[in-house]
């Protein structure tokens, strides 16, 4: 590692934040490109938000990521919050400007869309429908990524309805809500199948979802990455369908980031995949 006093330095907000992969991930990178800078944990409370955001200018931070619980209270902390993010009620991304104001930016879509182009080369939904598990906060980014490629057809469901027909009125776009009960109908003909929930993570149960709908040409993208392969994952394996896991999405959403911060566009590789995944 290269520190210098003259080092940028960037670091991520969250409370808790030990969980983060992001300093393992950026500090990859800087090595990778020997620059002189730093990525750390920042651990701030939700009351702090606003005063931790403020203080970056006068510590000299290029920006900062921001994870659980503090993308959506950000939106009113912050100079200016880029237009999509706004949209999505999420920040993820800030960046301190030569005047020392802070811009606010959600890179999780552009993320989500690279994590599917690098995953599946050449694929594209062809006009078929996409469905989409879930209406949390990552479903607003998958949503926002596969409307900006072009999706025709976004069926969405979700185990409390109220929650996907505010999305669908928030987002605007192609978005059919569908009912939880019957979920797996919302697979017939669909050219894509995303699970944006928690269910499948370690330490919770799988998500319940008969694929026997799904063409077995459709790829499915599950976003949790804690297992890498999830019981979704695997069933969509066993049935032939290409699998798209979720360290993708962590690893391109964080690209704008530090080529804003460092002033290099990074490269998602298998060595930092495997390295990211080794962490200890
Ligand atoms: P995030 O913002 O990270 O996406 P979230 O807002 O808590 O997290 O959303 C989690 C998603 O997982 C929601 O779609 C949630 O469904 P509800 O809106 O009905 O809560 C879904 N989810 C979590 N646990 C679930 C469960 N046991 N069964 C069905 N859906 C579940």
């Amino acid at each position: 590692m290269i520190l210098t006093g003259h080092a940028r330095l960037a670091g991520v907000m969250g409370w808790p934040v030990a969980h983060s992969l992001s300093p393992r991930l950026h500090g990859y990178w800087l090595r990778e490109y020997g620059i002189d800078g730093a990525y750390v944990p920042l651990a701030v409370k939700p009351e702090r938000l606003a005063s931790a955001l403020r203080a970056l200018p006068d510590l000299g931070f290029a920006g900062c990521n921001l994870t659980v619980p503090h993308k959506e209270a950000a939106l009113a902390a912050l100079d200016e919050v880029a237009p999509e993010a706004r949209r999505l009620g999420a920040v993820n991304t800030v960046r301190v400007r030569a005047d020392g104001s802070l811009l606010g930016w959600n890179t999780d879509v552009e993320g989500y869309a690279q994590s599917l182009a690098a995953a599946l080369p050449g694929w594209s939904l062809d006009g078929k429908p996409a469905a989409v598990i879930g209406a949390g906060g990552a479903a607003r980014a998958v949503i926002a990524a596969l409307a900006g490629m072009g999706a025709a057809e976004i069926r969405l469901v979700n185990r409390t309805p109220g929650r996907a027909e505010d999305l669908a009125r928030a987002l605007g776009g192609p978005i059919r809500v569908h009912d939880w009960e019957h979920r797996s109908r919302a697979l017939e003909g669909a050219g894509l199948l995303v699970n944006t929930t928690t269910l499948g993570m370690r330490g919770q149960p799988p998500l319940d979802l008969d694929l026997g709908p799904l063409p077995r040409t459709a790829p499915v993208s599950d976003i949790v990455y804690v297992p890498l392969e999830t019981p979704l994952l695997a069933a969509a394996r066993a049935r032939g369908h290409p699998a798209v896991d979720g360290l993708g999405m962590l690893l391109h959403q964080a690209v704008p980031g530090f080529e804003a911060w460092f002033g290099r566009r990074p490269e998602v590789t298998p060595a930092l995949r495997d390295f990211v995944l080794a962490r200890p």
